[in-house]
């Protein structure tokens, strides 16, 4: 049967989602409030989004929460921001249990306080048997340094075959998460700001200019219409792709 190609059929949802939370600071300086609050109003938009990601059944959601470059900001902000870390797992574990929904953390976690790495393990495994939705915190997370570690892993093994895709994607800290389908970023910036590198080669790019402490379940639902509405085509042409389809 003949298609109508003008009209646009709706893909699937995705997959995988990754998120950079990003406009804390210029939310909270909007509303004459300090930078703190900007990022205890973000946690809220965290839970709409992992609630609302559980509800349509989405798989996977990776949200980039802290980088490794953030550890220069003003002392006092990065110790709020480890606080509100820390509140979250305290708080959070239980909630996530109920919805069926799984914990993971990427990134040089080594670096996180003590404390922070034991809740994180806590909330980790008590999750680790929830199969609905897997949320992945990205924590001191760079990933220009997650390429190098990989790299390094490979050589201290000392291997001599040649390294193939598959291989090196063993090596990085998202070995067990399937490809992004789609970087939302919210705060309008269009780059990348050190966010999966590697993974993020052939994802569909979001941007909005919606704060992330305004970002809340219909943002979400409007993203994920706009990316159905799109052919991702992965190199081949338009014609190839949609063959493959019908
Ligand atoms: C994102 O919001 C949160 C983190 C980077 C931890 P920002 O704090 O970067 O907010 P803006 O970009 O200054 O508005
Ligand atoms: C990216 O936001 C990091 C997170 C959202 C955690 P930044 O605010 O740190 O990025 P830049 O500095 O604008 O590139
Ligand atoms: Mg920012």
């Amino acid at each position: 049967m003949q298609k109508n190609h003008d009209i646009p059929s709706l893909g699937p949802i995705p997959r995988h989602v990754v998120i950079i939370m990003d406009g804390n600071g210029r939310w909270a300086r909007r509303k004459n409030l300090d930078r703190l609050s900007g990022h205890q109003e973000g946690i809220k938009s965290a839970k709409s989004v992992v609630r609302t990601a559980q509800e349509i059944g989405i798989e996977y959601v990776t949200l980039y929460a802290f980088s490794a470059q953030n550890w220069k900001r003003p002392g006092n902000e990065v110790l709020a921001l480890m606080n509100l870390l820390r509140n979250y797992l305290i708080n959070e574990g239980e909630e996530l249990l109920a919805q069926n929904t799984r914990l993971k953390a990427i990134g040089n976690l080594s670096n996180l306080p003590h404390d922070i790495r034991e809740l994180l393990s806590r909330v980790i495994k008590m999750t680790e048997k929830c199969d609905s939705l897997t949320i992945t915190l990205a924590l001191s997370y760079g990933g220009r340094e997650e390429i190098i570690n990989a790299v390094n892993s490979i050589m201290a093994e000392g291997k001599k075959k040649k390294v193939t895709e598959e291989d090196f994607q063993k090596y990085l800290y998202t070995s067990q998460l399937p490809e992004p389908d789609l970087l939302i970023r919210t705060g309008g910036e269009m780059r990348l700001s050190n966010f999966l590198l590697w993974q993020l080669a052939y994802a569909e790019i979001y941007v909005t200019k919606t704060l992330w402490p305004n970002f809340r379940r219909r943002h979400l639902l409007k993203a994920i219409a706009n990316y159905r509405s799109r052919e991702r085509r992965f190199g081949l042409t338009g014609e190839q792709i949609r063959e493959k389809g019908s």
